[in-house]
């Protein structure tokens, strides 16, 4: 028998468990080993009914993802096929996930139980390819064409007990054995007359109009790519033409997407944000420190949004504040926060009490002296987060994780204000910290690994990317995206309107343009750290746009204008004449001269400029790898998942081509565009940007 699919006997019921750690994707030999399998139980006289289980931490995860694009033999039986025809009933007994092929096969099974904890979903389209194991012509047939639509399209987990309401499991296991439950549903439907298929159902009844209402609400967030679209035409096709066909055309479209650039890109990004959180910095099995209790410092936007982190995930957390006013407003402003989620529906209320009752705010240092970690965020002003630190030291019981959330200080001169450098790190959160899943974790000269690790595992443990750098100046997130937001302003003095930069960044792919960020965001917080950056480098190019935006008062969204206008109450951007006058005159004062800018060099300006920094970046060790730079885009700045992230995307575009272009802007627009010796270097041998690393 098969190393990874093991067959054993129980009575009358045959098991079949998949055994392939760490997630029973369907590797090498495990379709083989299913195969053998579900022909030797139909074969042995003494089995009537079979499970199909999976060993270990999960049923099935799907397909193996890096067997993609690498060709495969033609596949005479299909797993899920053999397991439907079987003659005796197949139960798939979930505990983990069935992911992908991994549900696919359950849905050849003729009864799918599951424990309470399990998980069910067709994810393909976040690797931007379709569930091509029978998943779309199965699935509407189960639950109908509408819900089948929303699970595939947006691929999203759906937990067990919903998956009971929908009708994909048959049965909730509750308590004991998942196997020994499983093995007793087997012997309860081994005598059935009838076995049911799923491709012999029809489809159940369905409003025609549902694929074109789901064409519009995905329009945007789906520009650029395949996936989706082929996602949906699959369910169309499940739902006008016999199975045997519709399984045809599912594959031809599978296989029109497998090798994509989306879907290329799109795993690069899934194994680049696990690579990414295995850091160089700390060896593995370093311990991490238990943490059962948090505390926040400072109750404005950023610690209001991380307390709901840690309550989002459970954990207990404490928040204060030296102002007792600021910290009835921050509480104030977390409850309309859960009120928001709880009116759009995405929380209900029992959810919200729950979490609120994890956030508890306080009012002195006492209250917060056996927290296992406090994480500080407080003004950006190292004198003011240094006397926080001094009273952490005194008062945080020993072992305490001591964690600023600064974007941009030294974390050494922060550390060194305690006896216990060795305790303190940067965790740094990106707004807004509750939605947001990056979290950077910044190392300082002393940080210990243990505390790393345990940084590492925190992070985990919030639902947040946590990628170890090094101390620098806005560390490797903002360092690199700092020389985008210097052009962005740039292309404003030479020629360019805000409303055109965002569009063509909104047409890249990004869900919003870099000035309606800003002005989300606030205009004040960019300018504070770029005064402070002119001030102690005089080579920083100053922004007199910027500045005198925020010299009229115009801070964004919340004055109600910034690089736009706002009407009273809403968020939509309207272009202002008044802006474009400002524009033009500071660019008639420069006396560079106005030019048209199209997309593409819009684009490029923007982004080699930080392909350029996350090369020093590297180079320097700040970062490590190129992995880091792009998990921090893709999670930090939202860029584009299905462009792999910034050095994947700027692959796409050649590194000789993207370092000829940098060479040529330094020759234009002079020292800020000095290629990096890195990036120089990469280019002479032609390799590529994702291989980038520190000693290279
Ligand atoms: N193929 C290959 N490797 C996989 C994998 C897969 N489908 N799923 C997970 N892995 C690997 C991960 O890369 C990781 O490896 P590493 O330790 O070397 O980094 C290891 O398994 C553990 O994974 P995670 O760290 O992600 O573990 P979690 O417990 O956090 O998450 C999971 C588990 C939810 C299953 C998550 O791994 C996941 O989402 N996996 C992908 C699921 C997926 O997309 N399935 C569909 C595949 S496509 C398909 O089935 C096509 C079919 O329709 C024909
Ligand atoms: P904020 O001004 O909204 O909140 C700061 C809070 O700290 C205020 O409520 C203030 O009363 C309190 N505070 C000040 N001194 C204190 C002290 N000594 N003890 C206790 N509380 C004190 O600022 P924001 O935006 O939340 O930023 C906080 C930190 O997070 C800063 O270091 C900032 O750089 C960082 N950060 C901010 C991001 C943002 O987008 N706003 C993003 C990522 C990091």
């Amino acid at each position: 028998m098969s190393e990874v699919v093991h067959f054993t006997r129980q009575g009358p019921v045959g098991i079949i468990t998949v055994d392939y750690p760490p997630v029973n994707a369907l590797g090498p030999g495990v379709r083989e080993g299913i195969l053998e399998a579900v022909d030797r139980g139909v074969a042995d006289t003494q089995v009537r009914a079979m499970v199909l289980i999976g060993a270990g931490r999960s049923f099935i995860a799907g397909a193996d993802i890096r067997g993609f694009g690498k060709g495969r033999p033609t596949v005479t039986r299909r797993t899920h096929d053999v397991l439907e025809a079987s003659p005796k009933p197949v139960v798939a007994a979930i505990h983990g996930y069935a992911l992908g092929g991994g549900l696919e096969n359950a849905l050849g099974c003729h009864y799918r139980i599951a424990v309470p904890g399990a998980r069910v979903g067709l994810p393909e389209v976040l690797i931007g390819i379709l569930p091509g194991g029978g998943g779309t012509q199965r699935l509407p047939r189960l639950i109908g064409p509408e819900a089948a639509l929303e699970m595939i399209v947006s691929g999203r987990h759906v937990p067990a007990p919903e998956a009971l309401e929908l009708g994909i499991l048959d049965e909730l296991v509750e308590g004991g054995e998942l196997r020994d439950a499983a093995v007793a549903f087997a012997m309860r439907v081994m005598d059935e007359p009838v076995l049911p298929r799923i491709s012999e159902r029809g489809i159940p009844d369905h409003d025609p109009g549902i694929f074109d209402a789901i064409r519009r609400r995905i329009a945007r967030r789906a520009r650029n790519q395949k996936a989706p679209w082929h996602c949906i035409r699959c369910v169309e096709i499940a739902c006008s033409t016999p199975f045997e066909d519709g399984i045809r055309q599912e594959r031809a479209l599978f296989e029109e997407l497998e090798n994509s650039e989306e879907a290329k890109a799109l795993r690069y990004a899934f194994f680049s944000e696990r690579e990414a959180q295995r850091s160089p910095h700390v060896s593995r099995g370093t311990p991490a420190r238990p943490v059962a209790a948090a505390a926040v410092v400072g109750a404005g936007t950023m610690g209001g949004g991380i307390a709901m982190t840690c309550a989002d995930a459970g954990l207990p957390v404490k928040i204060m504040d030296k102002d007792p006013e600021t910290l009835a407003r921050g509480m104030e402003r977390i409850g309309k926060t859960y009120a928001a989620s709880v009116e759009r529906g995405s929380l209900d209320a029992a959810g919200m009490a729950a979490r609120l009752a994890l956030i508890e705010p306080v009012d002195s240092y006492d209250a917060i002296a056996g927290a296992d970690v406090a994480i500080e965020a407080v003004f950006e002003e190292t004198g003011v987060k240094r006397e926080v630190f001094e009273t952490l030291d005194r008062v945080m019981k020993p072992g305490a994780l001591l964690l600023t959330n600064t974007s941009a200080l030294d974390i050494d001169e922060i550390a060194a204000a305690t006896g216990r450098p060795e305790d303190v790190a940067g965790a740094h959160f990106f707004s807004p910290a509750n939605v947001m899943k990056l979290l950077e974790i910044v190392r300082g000269e002393r940080t210990s690994e243990e505390v790393l690790a345990s940084v590492q595992a925190l992070a985990k443990r919030l639902a947040k990317v946590g990628v170890v750098c090094g101390n620098c100046d806005g560390f490797v997130a903002n360092r690199s995206r700092a020389p985008f937001n210097t052009e962005m302003v740039l292309l404003l003095e030479e020629g360019a309107l805000p409303e055109q930069v965002d569009k063509a960044m909104v047409e890249f792919g990004y869900p919003m343009g870099p000035f309606a960020v800003g002005d989300l965001a606030g205009l004040d917080i960019g300018y504070a750290g770029r005064k402070r950056r002119e001030a102690a480098d005089p080579a920083v190019r100053p922004l007199p746009i910027a500045d005198a935006l925020v010299g009229m008062g115009r801070l964004g969204m919340k004055t109600g204008a910034g690089w736009y206008r706002y009407e009273a109450g809403s968020r939509t951007p309207h272009p202002d004449p008044e802006v474009a006058a400002l524009i033009r005159r500071v660019s008639d004062e420069s006396g560079a001269g106005r030019r048209d800018f199209d997309d593409e060099e819009i684009v490029q300006r923007l982004l080699f400029s930080s392909v350029n920094e996350a090369c020093r970046i590297i180079e320097e060790g700040i970062a490590r790898r190129a992995v880091e730079v792009d998990t921090m885009w893709l999670y930090g700045f939202g860029f584009p998942r299905y462009r792999g992230g910034l050095m994947y995307w700027a692959d796409t575009v050649g590194v000789r081509e993207v370092y000829g272009r940098i060479a040529a802007w330094h020759q234009r627009y002079g020292e800020r565009w000095a290629p990096s010796p890195l990036l120089r270097r990469l280019a002479e041998r032609g390799a590529p940007l994702t291989e980038a690393m520190t000693d290279m």
